[in-house]
């Protein structure tokens, strides 16, 4: 068993539309398939670190519905805990994920369910906050919860990591000021500090900022060209791994969860971890749907070994 991992965060059923190209304003377009799965940053990032060995636990809310339970059997099936996922009278999150033939995608969520997590959901679950190494949260639920987590958990030696997505301006500088980690891709590393980040150089200052904004170390992911790090006292662009990617929904998530599967809280292995990651990632991208393609330990472990 590796690190103990509490996710704060959503839970969505993702209706995945294959379509050639994105439609132009008044054009209707066919789609070759259409397809449900799992999915949301929460419920992804958490199944990705479960998959990747460590212990964990979920915040969230479903729906009293079908796609609810759904959802809550998937993060059983994952073996995470959770006593924390509570009841909304609202539905359960959606996501409608428009996949284009390249592999890219745009996505239009429908919060639901995950916009209803309380201060009293948090209060709730403050033991279970506590008793964890890594404590990880994204941008799909309310982050004024966000907030109060992270107090509990700094107050706790809890190592708290904010997964920017989707990015706003602005984002309160109360939490920032608790953030131990942040790990937005180019486009909301972009968003939060308008440095338009396309190279080395760009993911340099993006960083630094972010470092001024508050977090205390940073990781910009960079697709198809790997990850920047940057901690108070080092900096690197780790390369990716090559492959073709036929869907990269989820891509960031399984990077997230598989990287504070095994990340020590000092961050000494930091470099080793985003290996690791990259290779989740890379192999979540090979195949459709986001809880359908989050590898387990295992597996990134032999693909590893193939390098
Ligand atoms: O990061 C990918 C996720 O974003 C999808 O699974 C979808 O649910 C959206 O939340």
């Amino acid at each position: 068993m590796l690190n103990k991992v509490t996710v704060l965060g959503s839970l969505n059923v993702d209706t995945i539309l294959q379509i050639p190209r994105l439609p132009q304003p008044g054009e209707t377009l066919a789609m070759s398939d259409k397809r449900n799965a799992g999915g949301g940053k929460g419920a992804n990032q958490a199944i990705s670190a479960a998959r990747s060995g460590a212990k964990t636990s979920f915040i969230g809310k479903i729906g009293d519905d079908e796609n609810g339970r759904m959802m809550l059997s998937f993060l059983k099936d994952a073996g995470i805990n959770t006593d924390q996922v509570t009841i909304s009278g609202k539905g359960t999150g959606q996501a409608f994920i428009l996949l284009q033939d390249s592999g890219e995608n745009s996505i239009i969520i429908f919060g639901g369910a995950n916009q209803e997590i309380k201060e009293k959901d948090i209060e709730n679950a403050r033991e279970t906050i506590q008793k964890s190494d890594f404590i990880v949260t994204q941008f799909e639920t309310p982050s004024d919860q966000a907030k109060n987590a992270f107090k509990i958990a700094k107050a706790a030696n809890v190592v708290t990591v904010l997964n920017p997505a989707p990015a706003h301006k602005n984002v309160d500088p109360e939490l920032l000021k608790n953030v131990d980690l942040i790990t937005p891709n180019e486009t909301e590393a972009e968003i939060l500090t308008e440095i338009k980040v396309v190279d080395e150089l760009t993911a340099h200052e993006a960083a630094t900022r972010l470092q001024e904004l508050g977090a205390k170390n940073v990781i910009i992911t960079l697709g198809g060209h790997g990850a920047y790090y940057k901690t108070p006292t080092n900096e690197k662009l780790v390369k990716a791994f090559k492959v073709n990617a036929v869907d990269t929904t989820a891509a960031g998530d399984t990077f997230l969860g598989a990287l504070v599967s095994r990340l020590n809280k000092d961050f000494s292995n930091l470099e080793e971890s985003i290996i690791y990651a990259s290779k989740a990632s890379s192999l979540a991208v090979q195949k459709v749907g986001a809880i359908p393609s989050i590898p387990t330990e295992k597996q990134v472990l032999a693909a590893l070994n193939e390098e």
